[in-house]
Order: structure tokens, then sequence, then C-alpha cells
């Protein structure tokens, strides 16, 4: 099937090779010359596992092409893809302007039937303005219908996620846009397809990110009890997700959830719920936990540390997860912001995203960054991890505490195990657990942190 993608943002240029690996011939437009040079030279314009292999293999196939000229994909494709951004406005709704503006730009392009499809995440009822606003630019009596197809990938899993997917959602509001859409993913997928109307399906995006953030606060609110308790919230979450009507996924309690889909989806699906007259103030106090995540963490680091100025703190990790380079609405932003403000000299360390942040904070003397995460701790007061990276909790503990001034470790992501990090000789905090302290120099304290 040819197929047109507009747009090579995250969702655009997984889906435009995954689908060309599926078979399919691809047209991927954007209007960026230098990010279609780069794609069309092999070079991936985002950091994700696989990507450089599927894009090249699909290049060398030619079923795969990159181009600035919206009309090289439309006149050739049945189906047309708008994987464009939807930031959001200052009051959190979602902006629609740049569907908008491809929306209008392909449609004087429309010749023949044309299956246009929403995989970028959009708030319910774009489908019904998209459609009117085809209807305004394209030849008069012109024959294209709109569907909804949202994406579920995340981003450091993008491509196993794109070709393995829990379900497919398709909605469709005529037989012919849903024999399309299946035709389109054919018999390489086996896992349910779910079919809609088009309002369901896009409906089910903005549900599904808004309780998977629902997940993540409501273990994160346990985490603040469990640490009050000194119990385990690694084992309460283990407890809860065993039960398979609650399932172990996203109850990873720690510094909450950042990136550029879960924080912005949750404001807009709050503001579309409001301009329906529903109060989704559930939603809000899910918004609220995850804002404190980092003041919390903070609060240990400082504690420890007594006076943050002056003193050097390696920071493990700054993407807002691991496996991406990605540092949108990462929790790094703000706990570097901070401890910057606070005076700290800081040795940060990434694996893929250092050169993200050195566009917002280049180097200077309180601003380092280290090529390896034992050269981070060197001379150290204190690390704080605030990325989960496979470099950091395969850490050698022993040359780390050998390496830092004082063994301070504040863990924003809970990796190690509280005993065993104090049996190593660290003072560890982390969320959720019961913080340990070294025996020096009154023997061991429990949760001090609490107790100041
Ligand atoms: C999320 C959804 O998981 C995808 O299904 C969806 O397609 C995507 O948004 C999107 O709308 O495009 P993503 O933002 O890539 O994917 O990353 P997640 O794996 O969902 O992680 C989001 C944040 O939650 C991260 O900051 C992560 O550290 C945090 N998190 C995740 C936790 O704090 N605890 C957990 O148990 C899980």
């Amino acid at each position: 099937m040819n197929i047109g993608v507009f747009g090579t943002g995250y969702v655009g240029l997984v889906s435009a090779v995954c689908f060309a690996d599926l078979g399919h011939s691809v047209v991927a437009v954007d209007k960026d010359h230098q990010v279609v040079a780069k794609l069309t030279a092999g070079e991936p314009t985002l950091y994700e596992p696989g990507l450089k292999e599927i894009l090249t293999r699909n290049l060398d196939t030619s079923r795969l092409a990159f181009t600035t000229r919206a009309e090289e994909a439309v006149r050739r494709s049945e189906v047309l893809f708008l994987c464009v951004g939807t930031p959001p406005r200052s009051d959190g709704s979602s902006d629609p302007v740049q569907v908008e503006e491809v929306a209008r730009s392909l449609a004087p392009l429309l010749d023949g039937h044309k299956l246009i499809v929403e995989k970028s995440t959009v708030p319910v009822n774009t489908a019904r303005l998209l459609d009117r606003t085809l209807r305004w630019w394209a030849p008069l009596g012109c024959d294209y219908e709109v569907a909804s197809n949202p994406e579920f990938l995340r981003e450091g899993s993008a491509i196993h996620d794109f070709l393995h997917p829990d379900r497919i959602v398709i909605g469709a509001d005529s037989d012919r846009a849903r024999s399309l859409m299946l035709e389109l993913y054919g018999d390489a997928f086996d896992c349910p397809k779910l079919i809609t109307d088009v309002k369901t399906a896009e409906l089910i995006k903005h549900a599904s990110n808004a309780f998977l953030a629902s997940k993540i606060s409501f273990i994160n609110m346990i985490s603040n009890l469990c640490e009050e308790l000194e119990v385990d919230v690694s084992v309460v979450a283990q407890g809860i997700g065993l039960d398979h009507r609650i399932g172990h996924h996203f109850l990873n309690a720690g510094l909450g959830f950042g990136g550029s889909c879960l924080p912005k989806d949750l404001q807009a699906f709050v503001r579309i719920a409001e301009d329906f007259g529903v109060d989704f103030s559930l939603l809000r106090e899910v918004e609220r936990i995850n804002e404190g995540r980092v003041g919390r963490l903070l609060k240990k680091l400082e504690r420890a540390l007594w006076v943050v100025g002056g003193k050097t703190i390696g920071v493990l990790g700054v993407a807002f997860k691991p496996n991406t380079s990605d540092i949108r609405n990462a929790p790094s932003l703000q706990v570097l912001s901070r401890l910057k403000d606070a005076g700290a000299i800081l040795n940060v360390y990434d694996p893929k995203a250092a050169s993200s942040l050195e566009q917002i904070h280049p180097p200077n003397a309180h601003l380092h960054y280290a090529v390896s995460p034992y050269k981070a701790a060197e001379n150290a007061h204190a690390l704080v991890i605030l990325t989960e990276w496979e470099e950091v909790t395969s850490l050698d503990l022993a040359r780390i505490r050998s390496l830092m001034r004082s063994p301070i470790i504040v863990d924003g992501r809970n990796l190690f195990n509280p005993v065993e990090m104090r049996e190593r000789g660290f003072e560890y905090y982390s969320l959720g657990r019961g913080d340990v302290t070294i025996s020096e120099p009154h023997g061991r304290v429990k949760n001090p942190g609490m107790e100041a």
C-alpha cells in the first residue's frame, strides 16, 4: 500500500520506518530541509534503539523516502497519516495549529479517494474540525475521509512497541475507511484490533495516558506513606500488582512522570473535560502529586548536605527515562536549576541526553559534563540518580564509593536495596523506602530527614 506520513518527530518517524518495514511504500514529509536531508542520508534525527538499522534497511530497499514536498506524498498515497506535534498552550490545552497547517497544505492536493488518519495525540473532536478544514481548502467534490489510529508507543522502546502493540485502535466512520485500515495492518499483528468510531478512538488515546499518569501518582502517594511507616513501596507495589485486575506495570515510585506526552496529555485532557462541563479534579490531583516529587527528593539531598552551596554533586542521568536522548519535561531540568541556584558544583553524566542538556545549560565553572558515571562521582559530596540507565543500574558501587568525597547517594529511581547500600558504606536515600545512613559518628540513624 502507498502511505504518506506528515511529520517526522517521534511518532511520524517511527511509524514511517515501521510501515516501510512491513512492506508498504512510504513517503514521509517534513517541512524542515535539514531533517529531510539527514533522514535521507540514513541519519536518525533522534536517539531510539534500533532506529538507525530499520531506517537504513528501508531506505536501501527504496520502500522509504523523505521529502519536504507534500505533493510527493499526497498524489501517490491512499492513506495519509498526520503525525505533527500538538504542543500545549499556556492554559494547558492542546494547540492544533500544526495539524491545521498540514490539513491546509494537503487539502488542495487531494485527488481520488484518500484516507487522512490522525496518529498524533489530539483532543477528542479534532477529526470533526479537521474534516471541516479539509472541506474548506480541498477541491470541490473531492473524495476523502478522516480516521483516527492513535499510537501507543513509548520512547526508548518505540520500534518494538510499534511492531508489537498490545492493541490497535482504529476509529473510522465508514466501511471503506475501516477496511483500508485493516488492510494496512494486514496479518502482521496478532493483537486485538478495536474498531470504533473516530471520536471514541480519539478519546481512548487521551484516557490511556491519563490512566497511566494516575497509576504513577497513586503509587507515589503510597510511597509518601511508606516513608512515614518505614515500609518498602516496591514490595507494596509488587503486592498490589500481583492482582491481575491491577497489574504490575507503571507502579514504580520515584521522581514521577516526565517526557513529552504524559504531562502534556494530562493537562489537555483536563481542559477538554472542563470544556464539556466535566470536572476532572481527580486528574488535577494526579498532576499536583507529580509536581511534588522533585521537591521531595531535593529535600533529602539538602538535609544530607546541610548546605548545598559549594558542594560537588554528581548527577547520574538527565533523560526523562532511559534509552532516549529526550529531556522534555524531564525531572532533571528542575533538579539542575534548583541545585545551580543553590550554588552547587555539578558533574552531570548521561550516556545520550547530555548534548540536549548542554544546549540549555552550557558548561561553566559550576557545571561540568562527565564522560562516565565514575567521572561524575569523582570528589563528589553526593550523587543524585535521576534516570535508570543501564550504566547506572550496573554501577560498580565499590569503585563509586572509593571515588566520592562522602558516600551520599540520593536515588530518585529506587535502583538499589537500602540495606545493602548501608552495608556497602553508603548513606543512601530513596523515595518510599526506609532511608539509611552509615554509622558515623553516632551509630545508625533511621530516616534522618524525617527526624530533622
Ligand atoms: C507514554 C505512554 O506510555 C505511551 O503509551 C504513549 O504512546 C506515549 O506516552 C505517547 O503518548 O506518545 P512515554 O512518554 O514515551 O510514553 O514514556 P513512559 O514509558 O510512559 O514514561 C513516562 C514517564 O513516566 C517517565 O518519566 C517515566 O520515568 C515515568 N514512570 C513510568 C514512572 O515514574 N513510573 C512508572 O512506573 C512508569
